[in-house]
């Protein structure tokens, strides 16, 4: 598969992706959004791909945001379709079923704190910045980041960040909830590599059920979302993952996972 945006790189059982428009600080157009979408596809039916990373080019920036040239003329009737397109690709990768691990290596702003939101975990080099600054280009977030962002770290913080526009340090997201972990800049592709090796040896069905679990779980009233985790817990025991999970830890020994 081709793409001008995006670098794609398969190792053992994880891919990295790459957005890769430095000269525009890797800010998201229309046609990169749809490589996004092309390749989250992709990964998501390929069943040798346990686990994903998601970066920017450069040392600068992870994602800048949706790119302000194509923002700047757009109509009421364009922006809707240009935000539920951004959406659309954001929820493929949020609901992809396996991790997809955001590695922050410089600004996440706008799109692309909501980029980094949408992705399974955020690590975060200590000189990233983070924030949702559209309030000072007189708009608002587009692609679910008022939503994410408050489900990520509270109201209270969600109205801060999104109506004052003001970047945070690194630091500051993780003292917030907004990124897991902080790792030094010289580390944050070490580190990413070695938290997607460990997650791709876990069994994948059972990941795909707790991410499952918990995106949709988070959308319904507390019965009904335990219903559904007793459900998927139920399926899981179908798996021949579980035996050899099971099976494995009174034969103390590792487990060998096959996604089946
Ligand atoms: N869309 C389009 N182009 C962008 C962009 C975006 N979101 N973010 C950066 N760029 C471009 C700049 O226009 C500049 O292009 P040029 O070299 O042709 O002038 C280039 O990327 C480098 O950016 P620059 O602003 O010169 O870098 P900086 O280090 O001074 O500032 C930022 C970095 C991230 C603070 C600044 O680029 C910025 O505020 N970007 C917009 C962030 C934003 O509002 N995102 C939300 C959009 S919804």
């Amino acid at each position: 598969m081709a793409f001008d945006h995006l670098l794609v790189e398969r190792g053992d059982a994880v891919a990295l992706v790459t957005v890769n428009r430095p000269a525009v600080l890797n800010a998201l157009n229309a046609a990169t959004l749809d490589e996004l979408r092309r390749v989250a596809l992709d990964l998501k039916h390929d069943s040798s791909v346990r686990a994903i990373i998601l970066t920017g080019a450069g040392e600068k920036s992870f994602v800048a945001g949706a790119d302000i040239n194509e923002l700047a003329v757009q109509t009421p009737t364009t922006g809707r379709e240009h935000a539920l397109r951004g959406q659309h690709v954001f929820d493929l990768i949020e609901n992809l079923g396996k991790p997809v691990i955001a590695a922050i290596n410089g600004y996440a702003l706008g799109g692309g704190c909501e980029l980094a939101m949408a992705c399974t975990l955020r690590l975060a080099a200590d000189t990233a910045r983070l924030g949702q600054p559209e309030i000072n280009l007189g708009i608002i977030p587009g692609y679910a980041g008022s939503q994410r962002l408050a489900r990520l770290v509270g109201k209270g913080k969600a109205m801060e960040l999104i109506l004052t526009g003001t970047q945070i340090t690194a630091a500051e997201a993780e003292r917030i909830g907004l990124v897991n972990r902080v790792v030094p800049a010289m580390e944050l592709m070490t580190e990413a590599r070695k938290l997607a090796a460990g997650l791709a040896r876990n069994a994948p069905i059972a990941m795909q059920y707790i991410i499952n679990a918990i995106n949709k779980g988070l959308e319904m009233p507390l019965a009904e979302a335990s219903a559904f985790e007793a459900a998927l817990f139920g399926l899981v025991a179908s798996t021949e993952d579980m035996r050899e999970g099971t099976t494995a830890f009174l034969e103390k020994r590792k487990p060998e996972f096959k996604g089946r």
